[in-house]
């Protein structure tokens, strides 16, 4: 129905054309028929008073005059005049404008070439010079005034007849066509219908496999998932040990989960603010293993054992973390330069321009080599099943299958996957496509994401695309691309240690010195350009300047995590947002308010689940984000089934929260809209949106995510097993 609709639009666009063109071709033609007729009637008209104009001419004038006065009795001739050769006013009538000198008719006559002109548009008035023949040849000239209003008129009367006709044609032709696609798709689906009932052999009959296919697949899902009972670090464990036969799972990421930090009192155990290690943590408590991670933290060295290991988490031990030195030059061109400063604007759309620099990528490649190496050292069996974590390790799929050929490597990106153009344009593009097909399975968040990678691979790389399987086969290897979107535990382990919401409210809007009826937003983010937080504070900005009724009783409360700063961009980034708050609050606070409180520091878990909690809403404005978990976080602190969730239309997120109040962080009013809505939406619109939200996070949670991983993972290294086609890789190009 909405192609028909897309075509009755098109249809309407060139009816439209159409009658502009005939009107325009139409008017044209009016125009030179009734300009021809002026100057055959004004030629019969000065014939028929040719006697009585010939016989006065040139000396007696009144004579003259009551010729020319004979000729305007016909009423749509207004005044006649009759020039003498020379140019000058032999006689007129009294109508005629005076204006018009003999000199002037002369000239706009000589343009016109015998035809009727125009002198006075604005007044419809029209001229005619007709010459007065004599014995002895020309006298001179009858110059004859036409009233055309009658050819407005008429023009009018045509527009009318032309558009009038266009609408009904218009209308008519919408309807019949609604009309056709409709009968059309009723008499498609009943033979569908019929087809797949197997009472008819229709034309649909190639498509009957396919759909019956994809109900069993559903169906057997639906049911393999409700007798699993729900996802769970139990069923995650049931399911390595049953998929895998209980294989330590290793996995590679650049963040480590603990950070073991040295303070005043003594050394501190940091949780980083990361959307990684939120999702991956809990599913390495189920299925235990080892971390491999840089160890980031400046009393990391003193908490290892000799082989770099130490046992998290901290008192209840149940992986490994191995942890890799960087060297400061490492870092800066492995994680500062090529990740962040490089892949990072590469794959976000936030009008970032990326920066590659030959030796960033260099130490990039040597450190991915490291880092396959370490991860070669933590595996216990020859088919070890790793988990590669984002963009930091594009290129240790390839190295670590290089030494592991059997291993099952599932690779996580964790950002979006820009369209392959914008890929292109990295210099080391193909080097690291070949590195990321190193893996058995390369996940992304959304379908989006998927199809961008294919493209890119169909357009840099030799391969054959599977589409049906959905997957890319080099060489025999098969590399499964599928989407899965990340989220978080259920239930979130840190909402034991944090009191309840309604103790939350209170002791928040204590500690900020508000009312205990404040209205509280909330932005919980790293500090970065791509989570949108200048657009978010200009949001509260326009919100403030729109509505006067929340000034003085709503605030926002920014708890922003700094991060990457060594990179000049984030560095800017700060101090922006700081600007930007401190601008707000002068244009709006007042000695007992401030509309913006900015948090510009690393906050615990346990603390920012209490401000999810305090809050009324919580607004995420990314400007592209591969998922946010924050989002998924503050729908799992809410089990009030309170709170408004604002959400940008460019997180992946977005596709699994639809209660959500979805926003394009850009459109300022919009947003400010958004927010005035959340803060007056009922109670009962407010639990009904989030107890939907709620059972969406609870069923599709992480332990659901690794799960499914895993499990594809199984059923690839099954049928891998049964083809024999295990088979080693060639060396990775242009990596060395
Ligand atoms: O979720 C995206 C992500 O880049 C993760 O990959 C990363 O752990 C997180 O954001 C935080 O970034 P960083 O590790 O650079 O502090």
């Amino acid at each position: 129905m909405r192609r028909a609709a897309r075509f009755v639009l098109v249809l309407l666009a060139v009816l439209a054309l159409v009658t502009v063109a005939a009107w325009w071709v139409l008017a044209r033609t009016t125009k030179a028929w009734w300009e021809s007729d002026l100057a055959m009637r004004s030629k019969l008209a000065v014939n028929s008073a040719r006697v009585g104009l010939t016989r006065g001419w040139p000396d007696d004038r009144a004579t003259v005059g009551r010729a020319l006065e004979d000729i305007t009795r016909d009423s749509r001739i207004l005044g006649a005049a009759a020039c003498l050769p020379d140019g000058e006013l032999l006689a007129a009538t009294s109508d005629y404008p005076l204006g018009f000198t003999c000199a002037l008719v002369a000239e706009h006559a000589g343009r016109a070439g015998g035809r009727g002109f125009t002198m006075a548009p604005e007044d419809s008035l029209h001229l005619t010079a007709t010459p007065l023949e004599g014995e002895g040849g020309v006298l001179g000239t009858v110059v004859l005034v036409h009233d055309l209003g009658y050819v407005d008129q008429r023009d009018a009367a045509t527009r009318q007849v032309l558009f009038g006709g266009f609408f009904v044609l218009a209308l008519a032709a919408a309807v019949a066509t609604l009309l056709a696609a409709r009968f059309a798709w009723k008499g498609w689906t009943l033979e569908l219908q019929r087809a797949l009932l197997g009472e008819a052999s229709t034309e649909f009959q190639p498509m009957v496999r396919d759909v019956r296919a994809l109900v069993d697949r559903l169906v057997n899902e639906r049911e393999g998932e409700a007798r699993g009972g729900p996802w769970d670090p139990a069923r995650l464990k049931a399911t390595l040990t049953r998929h895998l036969q209980g294989e330590r799972v290793v996995v590679l990421a650049n963040r480590e989960p603990y950070i073991h930090e040295r303070g005043e009192g003594g050394v501190k155990v940091v949780h980083p603010a990361s959307g990684l290690v939120t999702a991956l943590e809990p599913v390495m408590r189920a299925c235990s293993g080892t971390w491999v991670a840089h160890g980031s933290g400046s009393a990391d060295r003193d908490t290892v054992d000799a082989k770099d290991r130490v046992r998290v988490p901290p008192g209840e031990e149940s992986y490994l973390l191995r942890r890799v030195w960087l060297t400061e030059e490492e870092e800066a061109g492995y994680y500062y330069g090529f990740s962040n400063e490089g892949l990072w604007p590469l794959c976000h759309v936030a009008h970032a321009r990326p920066v590659f620099r030959s030796s960033d990528w260099e130490t990039y490649v040597a450190v991915n080599r490291r880092f396959a190496g370490a991860v070669c050292e933590e595996v216990d069996s020859d088919e070890p099943i790793v988990l590669v974590q984002d963009y930091h390790f594009a290129l240790a799929p390839r190295m670590i299958r290089e030494r592991l050929p059997r291993a099952t490597i599932l690779t996580f990106w964790h950002i979006p996957w820009p369209n392959a153009e914008r890929f292109g344009i990295c210099p080391w593009r193909d080097e690291l496509l070949s590195g990321l097909l190193g893996s058995s399975i390369i996940g992304f968040h959304t379908q989006q994401h998927c199809n961008n990678f294919i493209d890119a691979v169909d357009a840099f790389m030799e391969s054959r695309i599977d589409r049906e399987a959905r997957a890319v086969v080099q060489q025999g290897r098969k590399t499964l691309v599928r989407p899965y979107p990340i989220s978080i535990e259920w239930p979130v382990r840190w909402l034991h240690d944090v009191p309840g919401v309604a103790e939350c409210r209170k002791a928040i809007r204590g500690e900020l010195g508000l009312g205990a009826d404040a209205l509280l937003g909330v932005g919980i983010d790293r500090l970065d350009y791509t989570k949108g937080v200048e657009e978010r504070l200009a949001a509260v900005d326009e919100l403030l300047a729109r509505f006067p009724e929340f000034r003085g009783r709503f605030t926002f409360i920014q708890l922003a995590a700094p991060s990457r700063m060594k990179i000049t961009r984030y560095r800017e980034l700060n101090e922006r947002v700081e600007q930007l708050a401190a601008e707000i609050n002068a244009r709006w606070g007042t000695p007992g308010w401030r509309p913006v409180v900015l948090l510009r520091d690393h906050h615990e878990p346990q603390t920012v689940f209490r401000y999810y909690r305090a809050a009324d809403l919580c607004y995420v404005s990314s400007l592209h984000d591969g998922m946010n978990l924050v989002a998924k976080e503050f729908v799992a602190a809410r089990d009030d089934e309170q709170g408004v969730l604002l959400l940008s239309q460019f997180t992946g997120a977005a596709r699994d929260l639809t209660e959500a109040l979805v926003v394009n962080p850009y459109d300022l009013r919009q947003a400010s809209d958004a927010l005035a809505a959340a803060l007056r939406m009922s109670p009962e619109e407010q639990r009904e949106r989030m107890r939907a939200m709620r059972r969406l996070v609870s069923e599709f949670n992480v332990y659901r995510w690794a799960g499914r991983m895993l499990v594809d993972a199984a059923e690839l290294r099954r049928r891998e097993r049964l083809t024999g086609r295990l088979t080693p890789l060639s060396p990775l190009t242009g990596v060395s």
